[in-house]
């Protein structure tokens, strides 16, 4: 209280608690909505954390979806500095994702029997925001799309995805609107498929990273691309042993061979010269 007894500007009596005219916190995030959406179907412990994780992972996907897309406009303009601020958020974003695994490991493999009959054949292999990433960063394969065909406003917006150019194709476009020589049938490469390692566009690559004073924009772009990679790489190693911890070497849900698919996708490559250039430096 203050001298006149008016409560002190920093205690809660100055709180809003009127909202019969305004957005209160939970009418504007709609969190009934939200918590509507966390809906176990057994009575097990373990559902409500497998359940959350999940729903985290995919808030953080779409917001990586939105950041990607608003760099990769940027890049298309021609532009190579804003671009960073979004890629900076994105490695941010799949640090959250990745450390999400903490919280999952804590569950054994007896916890997760409790509960596992119960969603059948749904696996994050279908998660259509992981696919949208994917596409966007380059890694792709039509048969991805197959999962989606029965909602046409799921396979729609992804098949968009997979027959643009990835961020990477952008940033090679960049590369040859400053001059270097990034061949022509990489310019007009099947954008459905993911990249191959070219040994002009790596020699495009060296002449950028042997005078970064010169290319400093490009330069860290790549670097930033490679921080990307990177990430991707460490939410797929904690994914897989997650999954080997949890199942072992079962089959997924989504109907794979499990841990052993997952170990396969390990070897995935989404800018392959920036990795090359390492060796070859
Ligand atoms: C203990 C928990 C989990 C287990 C046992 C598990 C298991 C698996 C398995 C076995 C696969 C291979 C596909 C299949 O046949 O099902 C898979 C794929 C996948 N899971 Fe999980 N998963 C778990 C948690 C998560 C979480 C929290 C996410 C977050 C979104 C996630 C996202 C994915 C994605 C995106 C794929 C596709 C990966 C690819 O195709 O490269 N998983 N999961």
């Amino acid at each position: 209280m203050t001298r006149q007894g008016a409560p002190h500007p920093d205690a809660p009596e100055q709180a809003h608690t009127d909202f019969t005219r305004s957005l209160s916190y939970g009418d504007y995030l709609q969190l009934d909505i939200l918590k509507s959406a966390h809906q176990p179907v057994t009575a097990a412990h373990d559902e409500h954390l497998f359940i959350a994780v999940h729903h985290v992972s995919e808030v953080w996907l779409e917001l990586i979806i939105r950041e990607l897309r608003a760099a990769m406009t940027q890049l298309e303009g021609g532009i190579t500095d804003a671009p960073l601020k979004g890629l900076t958020r994105v490695v941010r974003a799949q640090e959250q994702l990745t450390n999400a695994w903490e919280v999952l490991k804590t569950m054994t493999p007896a916890d997760y029997l409790q509960f596992r009959h119960a969603f059948g054949q749904a696996s994050g292999f279908q998660s259509a925001a992981y696919r949208h990433v994917e596409f966007l960063l380059g890694n792709r394969h039509a048969v991805l799309l197959k999962p989606h065909e029965h909602r046409p406003e799921v396979y729609g917006p992804l098949q968009a995805d997979l027959l643009a150019p990835s961020v990477y194709d952008l940033t090679l476009r960049l590369l040859s609107a400053r001059g270097l020589a990034i061949p022509s049938e990489v310019l007009a490469r099947d954008l459905t498929l993911p990249p191959v390692l070219n040994e002009d566009v790596l020699a495009a690559w060296l002449q950028v990273y042997r005078d970064p004073e010169h290319y400093w924009d490009l330069y860290e772009l790549a670097e930033k691309l490679l921080d990307v990679e990177d990430n991707f790489r460490r939410w797929r190693f904690n994914h897989m042993t997650t999954v080997e911890r949890t199942i072992g070497f079962k089959r997924g849900s989504g109907g794979t061979s499990g841990a052993a698919y997952l170990r396969r996708a390990l070897g995935t490559v989404l800018f392959p010269e920036l990795w090359e250039i390492r060796t070859r430096l």
